[in-house]
């Protein structure tokens, strides 16, 4: 029932507060908006969706509004058929549970579609890191040919040519539809995808109520050399940010960070995720070859698939059976079900 009041509210366009009962920090003087939120997750460099949005692009309420229908909006592909969220789903932490995407017309792609978590934070965009900024990256999926295949001049036409998105756009930006607009839209909706409600912000926190030992102990193989996963997945974001050759490559496959910078160095290097809600984002890697978590940290413990840019620190580390029940423990206290479930977007859906 309450969830049933919270869809409404959202389709009545007044929906819940964000979820900060647990001890999230608010930003104090930040308007409270159920899109626009202040809450940051536990470990997060300083700063909010609202404070890190770029200043032509500062984020409101009505933008973030506008960037959830357009994410949700099929006429957005040439067919009519695909959205953004048909690749992005949020029970799935806005990934979907299929090792590459199928597009229009049923035509695949070559990699994994990520998860879309706390993106307001990342610094580049895509599994090789090529758009700079999430308005950069929000145009490429309608326009490449194998995901929604529509120019973008054509989106627009078609956002503009329905009345009831006028209103949303002047409001959210003073004017009509436009390129800049919608890409500014649909950044403004990445930027609100926060989670800060697993039991790992909360043990971050200093409350381990439901975080458990075998978390505990599995945090700490991942923290320390025996696991070494912290090197590039550091405490709180989980990711550096940076591009690394985890050893999933393999001779002639996606060279990934190469083909943007063009060194020999950067082949079959990736962009490091966050694994916050990784449990719920299966399968894994920029090419969604490892099925579950159990596979992951098979590849970890064997030091990856042995190619030449492997970076030095992924070697072979023998797991006992506990130390892998441990680590997975670690890997599922990251889920945080109010965000898989938030009514902020299930309504959407
Ligand atoms: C057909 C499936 C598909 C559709 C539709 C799609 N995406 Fe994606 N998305 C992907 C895949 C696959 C990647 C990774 C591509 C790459 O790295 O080259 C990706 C990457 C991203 C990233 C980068 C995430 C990161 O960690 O770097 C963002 C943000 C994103 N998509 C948002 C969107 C938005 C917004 C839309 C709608 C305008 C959209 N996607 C539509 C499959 C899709
Ligand atoms: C040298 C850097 C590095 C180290 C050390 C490392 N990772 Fe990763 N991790 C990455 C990169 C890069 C990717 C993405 C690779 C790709 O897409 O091919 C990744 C991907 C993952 C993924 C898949 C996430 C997803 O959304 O697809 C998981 C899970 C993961 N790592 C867990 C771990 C664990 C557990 C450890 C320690 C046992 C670890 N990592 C150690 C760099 C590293």
């Amino acid at each position: 029932m309450q969830r049933v009041l919270a869809l409404l509210a959202v389709v009545a366009g007044i929906g819940p507060l964000p979820a900060c009962g647990d001890g999230a920090s608010v930003m104090k003087g930040q308007p409270e908006s159920p899109l626009a939120t202040a809450v940051v997750p536990a470990g997060y460099p300083a700063g909010t969706s609202l404070t890190l949005a770029p200043a032509d692009n500062a984020l409101t309420e009505p933008r973030a509004r506008l960037g959830r229908r357009l994410f949700f909006d099929k006429q957005l592909s040439r067919t009519g058929e695909i959205a953004c969220s048909s690749c992005h789903q949020p029970e799935h932490a806005f990934s979907e549970p299929a090792a590459v995407s199928t597009g229009v017309e049923g035509r695949t792609g070559s990699r994994n579609a990520p998860a879309l978590v706390n993106q307001a934070w990342g610094r580049s965009f895509f599994w090789d890191g090529r758009a700079t900024s999430l308005e950069e990256q929000a145009g490429k999926p309608i326009e490449n040919p194998d995901e929604m295949d529509l120019p973008i001049s054509e989106a627009v036409a078609r956002v503009a040519a329905d009345p009831s998105y006028a209103g949303e756009f002047e409001q959210a930006y003073g004017g009509p539809a436009s390129e800049e607009s919608l890409r500014k839209g649909i950044a403004s909706f990445v930027r609100v995808l926060v989670s800060a409600a697993s039991p790992y912000d909360r043990h971050l926190r200093g409350d381990d109520s439901d975080f458990g030992e075998a978390a505990q102990r599995g945090e700490a193989v991942f923290l320390s050399e025996k696991g070494a996963c912290f090197h590039c997945h550091p405490a709180g974001p989980l990711t550096n940010e940076g591009f690394f050759n985890n050893g999933v490559y393999v001779d002639g496959a996606d060279p990934g960070r190469q083909k943007i910078t063009g060194r020999t160095g950067d082949l079959g290097k990736f962009k490091v995720p966050t694994l916050r809600n990784v449990a719920a984002s299966a399968p894994y890697m920029h090419d969604g070859s490892l099925g579950t978590l159990e596979d992951v940290l098979d590849h970890y413990a064997r030091g990856g698939n042995g190619g030449a840019f492997t970076d030095p620190t992924i070697e072979a580390r023998p797991l006992s059976a506990d130390e892998r029940q441990d680590l997975l423990a670690f890997l599922r206290a990251l889920t945080d079900p109010t965000f898989l479930a938030d009514p902020r977007w299930a309504a959407g859906h």
